[in-house]
C-alpha cells in the first residue's frame, strides 16, 4: 500500500517535471513562498552589451528598449520578469533550459529558425559600417580584402563571411570590435544601425558610421526568440505586441530609448 502511494507520487512528480521542462511561460517554475499565489516566471535571456537595444544601466542591471517591451509584455500576460544576461551567441541553444525566451535584437533567420520560433517581428533593422573617421569605404567594393570586426554569432558576421577577401575577427562584445578599430586592429566593423549609431556617438572624434543601404545590406526583422512549438506563449506574446503597437506604447518606448 505505501510503495504503490509512493510510486503513484513520484510519477505525479514526473509528470510535474515534464510539464514544467516543456512549458514556457505557462508552466515556468513559480517561486516557492509557503504556498501563496504567486506569478510565474518567465527567464529572459539578453545580452546586454547593444544599446540602445539593452545594456547595462547605472545601476548594474539590465535595461533599453528590449528590457522595457519584454517587462511590458510580462505585465501585459501576467508573468514575472526575470532578465538573464549572457552571451549572444549562446542565447538560441539556451532556449527551453538556461532560459524560456530570448530579446537580444535578434534577427529572423532561417537558420535559427531550425531551433527556435519567432514572435512577430518588433524591429526592422539593417546593418551599418563603422570606420575610421574618413576612411574611404564607402560602397560593397570598399569591403573586400579588410579586415572585419564583428559581434560573434550575429548576422553581422554572417555578412562578413560573404565578403571577398574578408578576414573576419568575431568578439564576444560589439564594443570590443569598435575598440580593436580604433586601435588599428581591424579595418572596419560591421554592427546593427542603431549600435552603430550609438558607438559612432561615443567615439565621435575617432569613427564615422557609414549606412548599410550603401553596401546593399538586406533589412533584418528583430523578434523575440521563442521554444519551438509553444504556440500557446507565442500568442500571447503577439497578442501583447500587436495591442502595444496599437495603443502607444510601442511608440513611447522608442521615443524613450531609440529616438531620444
Ligand atoms: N541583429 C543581430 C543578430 O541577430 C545582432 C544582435 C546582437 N544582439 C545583442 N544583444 N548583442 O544577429
Amino acid at each position: 500500500m505505501k510503495k504503490k502511494f509512493l510510486s503513484a507520487f513520484v510519477a505525479t512528480m514526473m509528470t510535474m517535471v515534464f510539464l514544467c521542462g516543456c512549458g514556457g511561460a505557462a508552466t515556468a517554475g513559480e517561486a516557492d513562498n509557503g504556498g501563496e499565489a504567486s506569478k510565474e516566471t518567465l527567464i529572459v535571456g539578453t545580452n546586454a552589451a547593444f544599446p540602445p537595444f539593452e545594456y547595462v544601466g547605472d545601476d548594474g542591471k539590465p535595461d533599453g528598449f528590449d528590457i522595457a517591451l519584454i517587462k511590458a509584455i510580462g505585465e501585459e500576460i501576467g508573468v514575472e520578469v526575470q532578465i538573464q544576461d549572457m552571451e549572444f551567441d549562446s542565447l538560441v541553444s539556451s532556449i527551453g533550459n538556461k532560459i524560456d525566451v530570448a530579446i537580444a535584437g535578434m534577427t529572423v533567420t532561417e537558420e535559427r529558425q531550425q531551433m527556435v520560433d519567432f514572435s512577430d517581428p518588433y524591429y526592422e533593422a539593417v546593418q551599418a559600417v563603422i570606420i575610421p573617421k574618413g576612411a574611404a569605404i564607402a560602397t560593397a567594393d570598399d569591403l573586400k580584402n579588410k579586415k572585419i570586426g564583428v559581434q560573434l554569432g550575429t548576422t553581422g558576421e554572417f555578412i562578413a563571411d560573404e565578403i571577398e577577401g574578408a578576414e573576419v575577427s568575431a568578439y564576444n562584445k560589439a564594443v570590443d570590435a569598435v575598440n580593436d578599430l580604433n586601435n588599428g586592429r581591424v579595418d572596419l566593423v560591421i554592427v546593427d544601425k542603431n549600435p552603430a549609431e550609438v558607438f559612432g556617438a561615443q567615439f565621435s572624434d575617432k569613427v564615422d558610421v557609414v549606412a548599410g543601404e550603401n553596401f546593399d545590406f538586406e533589412p533584418e526583422n528583430y523578434a523575440i526568440a521563442l521554444p519551438k512549438g509553444d504556440e500557446d506563449l507565442a500568442v500571447k506574446i503577439n497578442t501583447a505586441l500587436k495591442k502595444f503597437k496599437d495603443n502607444g506604447t510601442y511608440d513611447s518606448l522608442v521615443k524613450q530609448y531609440i529616438e531620444e
